[in-house]
């Protein structure tokens, strides 16, 4: 048994960042994890063990105080926005494998182990600390934040604060932190965040405060060597991602170091520099890539609750559907920057793309092969020059996506090699026009041919697709009659080739117009 659990290759493991319960979701939250979980189906696809985390980040001041508005308990409000969340993962075909809450007591045991072996390595101190304490951040800033003179909005309020705290030697792992980055290069990604991280590093990091007074704030978990504190909510939060996948338990090997953690810019610096350097002190080893993608933005300003200018992910699900969502988010929000979001984006998105461009497709390959062969897909029979073409568009097409779009996290790119099939496809279409050959009883060879191709490309862009937008799939699995849908990778097999029989044609996205209720 043993033996086996070392010979166990490693599983594919994947995080997202734990909300903050304080607020319900956001299109930005849902976008992080639409992009985990399109990941997290695209390697189960391929065969392989998956562990995909998401999850929330229950403690601190914000939660405290959010609780004491609405007059309830603590636990109890974040049992309420566990729910809130846990509905939007559902809507959003969202599959996770671990939902992890800090305050479970199993996460709180893992925080308490770690604080304890940094405490005993000489790695932790209690010193007097007099300084500027933003209360939204959670975080001390010093005068290095002030932009121009001011705090940055994001920070809000921002007092100065005298007590004693328990503090971190984060300063010590400078050096190392900073060799490690330079020798990893994609470890940071993309590589403007990377040069962020390294221009933060130019000048001397000051130890991280780690606790909090009980006395100014109870939410949170006890630190186990003094009782007059708990622990500072990023130290607990981050904590989570060694918790989930078992730290201190024999499978914690089968997942640790993650293959990534998925996060946004706004939470680089605790994620490149806090993280890594607590994992060193602790003798953990580093994660494999920390990728950080942009924000949606609403004009100038980035999309946040605090801003009041959030866009509910439900809504356009009701109105579009789910998937209509997740190829959004995926198709539109950039890695190395931000993304304006507008509806009208959104609906020309739908219209060109799903409705107009896909859903044509699919609609009229279908429906010919109804028309012309009884539902019934022909034999392909000898390629002419346009059918090799389209056939080195489709092979390319999923040769990028396998080996380097979807592996790298480049969905923008995916999808846009995805449409450049289909509308590749569709030009397919109208330059054999299988309306006219129907006419002619010596194309009749001619016309099986462009028929099953077009149907096997269908098939390749179900597959292609099925991550990203998984119950349209499931939608073109069934027009096609086929169970679900083969990988796309180099062991492709086309699952509706000659003799299959075609389930029933219907359009897949009606359009949409702007303001106007659609149905998903
Ligand atoms: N609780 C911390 C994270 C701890 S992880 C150990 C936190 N929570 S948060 O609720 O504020 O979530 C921040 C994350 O939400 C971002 O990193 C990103 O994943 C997502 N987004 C929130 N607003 C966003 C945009 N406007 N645009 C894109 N994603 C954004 O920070």
């Amino acid at each position: 048994m043993l033996q086996l659990r070392l010979l166990m290759p490693k599983g594919f493991f994947i995080t997202t960042p734990i909300y903050y319960v304080n607020d319900r979701p956001h299109l930005g939250h849902a976008s992080t994890t639409i992009w985990a979980d399109v990941q997290a189906r695209f390697r189960r696809r391929r065969g392989e063990k998956v562990f995909f985390l998401t999850g929330l980040d229950e403690h601190g001041i914000k939660v405290q105080q959010a609780a004491q508005r609405r007059g309830v308990e603590p636990l109890a409000h974040c049992d309420e926005m566990a729910g809130h969340y846990c509905d939007l993962w559902k809507a959003l075909d969202i599959r996770c494998d671990d939902f992890i809450r800090t305050t479970e007591p199993r996460h709180m045991k893992v925080v308490q182990a770690v604080l304890q072996k940094l405490c005993d390595t000489g790695q932790l101190y209690r010193k007097p600390y007099r300084g500027w304490y933003s209360k939204s951040a959670e975080q001390f800033v010093t005068e290095k934040d002030r932009v121009e003179g001011k705090w940055p909005a994001h920070f809000g309020e921002v007092l100065e604060l005298e007590e004693e705290n328990w503090f971190f030697r984060m300063s010590d792992h400078q050096e190392w932190l900073r060799r490690y980055i330079q020798e990893n290069p994609r470890w940071i990604r993309p590589e403007n965040r990377r040069n962020q991280i390294l221009a933060i590093l130019d000048r001397p990091l000051d130890d991280l405060c780690i606790s909090r007074p009980k006395a100014r704030l109870a939410w949170g978990i006890p630190l186990p060597f003094d009782p007059e504190y708990v622990t500072y909510v990023w130290f607990d939060a981050l904590v989570n991602y060694i918790t989930a996948p078992g730290f201190g338990e024999a499978r914690f090997k089968e997942w640790w170091p993650t293959d990534c953690h998925l996060i946004a810019k706004d939470i680089l610096v605790p994620h490149c520099i806090y993280w890594p350097t607590m994992l060193h002190a602790a003798g953990i080893e580093q994660p494999k890539c920390i990728l950080a993608h942009g924000w949606w933005l609403m004009g100038r300003d980035k999309m946040s609750k605090s801003l009041g200018n959030i866009v509910d992910p439900r809504d356009y699900a009701a109105r579009f559907g789910t998937d209509a969502v997740r190829y959004f988010v995926c198709r539109e929000l950039l890695l190395a920057d931000d993304t304006d979001f507008t509806e009208e984006r959104f609906l020309a998105r739908f219209n060109a793309d799903l409705a107009n461009d896909l859903g044509n497709l699919v609609n009229r390959a279908i429906s010919m092969v109804h028309r012309y062969r009884g539902g019934v897909v022909p034999a392909t029979g000898e390629p002419t020059p346009a059918d090799a073409d389209l056939a080195k568009v489709a092979r390319e097409t999923r040769d990028d996506y396998h080996a380097r779009h979807m592996p790298n996290v480049e969905y923008g790119k995916a999808l846009e090699a995805v449409w450049a099939l289909v509308t590749r496809a569709n030009r397919y279409v109208d330059e054999n026009a299988p309306w006219k050959l129907a006419k002619d009883p010596a194309a009749a060879a001619r016309l099986d041919g462009v028929l099953a191709r077009l149907i096997e490309t269908i098939a390749l862009l179900g597959s292609l697709l099925e991550p990203f937008m998984p119950s349209t799939a499931a939608k073109i699995a069934a027009q096609l009659n086929v169970p679900e849908f083969p990988c796309s990778d180099e062991r492709w097999v086309n699952p509706a080739g000659a003799g299959h029989a075609l389930g029933r044609a219907s359009p897949i996205f009606p359009r949409a117009v702007a303001g106007e209720k659609s149905a998903p």
